[in-house]
């Protein structure tokens, strides 16, 4: 069952993701709700994880489903020994961001002309959220000659598509200095480099508070074009108090405010299951949710995020 429905959706997509210009995509979601995986392709190594719950022998679901992958491997002609499998129990936000091994044995992946580094051993996440292709290509299409704030950055792949869409400065922001110096490295392995591109580590709310207080006292401009990508839940270190999308996003909307000109766009999303925008937000913001278009053809099984376009007034 599970190879005909893999077989079945690789031979769909792979059709579509070659007319797109997409090598990295989603072959399976869950779509047999007993078969509780994720089955991701990076350019032809398959990528999955298992979803767990607490009654479960991890050890065993995990031995029982990697064999069960390598079958699926064989069937689209992939190496079975280039296949990863992640167990995903239910976690705080803290060990989702948490390096599991130390292989360090990153891939070079493209997306729409750009590189990418990728690494499918050492984290739960990638460090490419498929999910957001599309978004990426919005922020690159906007983003000539603005001024680019990219805030809970991960790996800076929205700032790479800043930069390649023609932003006059972009500014990366995440509270893990790993991943600072990979979207670094992203940005160097696609010939972004200079002073142009700042990248700062930092909490965020604290980043917006220190910004704004810069750009009150002349130090520096406001900017046109922002992403605001938080994760659900985080309790990283400098967060405090610890950070829930839910109750602390308006605030984020309020600090973004502080630091952009009338007319600048803010790109906001995230993953959260349950979530409602803040009915005071609409008197700053004329805000427009796009989740439609940009939850592409591969992520339409569940959906993986909400997205919004808000325009500052
Ligand atoms: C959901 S990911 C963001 C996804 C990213 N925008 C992308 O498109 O790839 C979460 C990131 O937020 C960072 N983070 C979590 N809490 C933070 C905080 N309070 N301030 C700054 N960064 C934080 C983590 O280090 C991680 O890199």
């Amino acid at each position: 069952m599970l190879i005909n429905r893999v077989r079945k959706n690789h031979k769909h997509r792979k059709k579509w993701a070659k007319r797109e210009g997409v090598s990295c995509f989603r072959l399976y979601d869950r779509d047999i709700p007993e078969l509780p995986f994720i089955i991701d392709t990076y350019e032809g190594r398959l990528h999955a994880s298992v979803f767990v719950h607490d009654e479960m022998d991890i050890q065993e679901a995990q031995e029982l489903t990697l064999e069960w992958l390598k079958e699926v491997a064989k069937s689209l002609s992939l190496d079975p020994e280039q296949t990863v499998l992640k167990v995903r129990a239910r976690q705080s936000g803290k060990q989702q961001y948490k390096k599991r091994s130390s292989q360090a044995q990153r891939l070079e992946v493209n997306e729409a002309g750009l590189r990418f580094w990728v690494n499918l051993h050492d984290y739960l996440d990638t460090g490419l959220f498929l999910d957001h292709r599309q978004t990426r290509e919005r922020v690159s299409e906007e983003a000539r000659d603005k001024r680019f704030l990219n805030l809970f950055a991960y790996t800076g792949s929205f700032t790479v598509h800043a930069a390649a869409g023609g932003a006059s400065e972009t500014v990366t922001v995440d509270s893990t200095q790993g991943y600072l110096q990979w979207a670094q490295d992203n940005l160097e392995l696609n010939q972004f480099a200079g002073l142009q591109h700042r990248f700062e580590r930092a909490d965020v709310r604290t980043f917006l508070e220190d910004e704004a207080q810069a750009i009150r006292q002349g130090v520096r401009p406001r900017y046109d074009l922002v992403v605001l990508d938080p994760p659900t839940f985080s309790n990283s270190k400098g967060a405090h108090p610890p950070f829930d999308v839910r109750r602390h996003h308006a605030e984020l909307f309020d600090g973004v405010y502080q630091v952009t000109k009338r007319g600048a766009v803010l790109y906001f999303s995230n993953n959260a299951q349950r979530f409602s925008l803040h009915p005071d937000l609409e008197k700053r913001w004329e805000i427009t949710e796009i989740t439609e278009e940009t939850v592409p053809l591969d992520f339409q099984q569940k959906r993986p995020h909400r997205c919004w376009r808000c325009l500052r007034r």
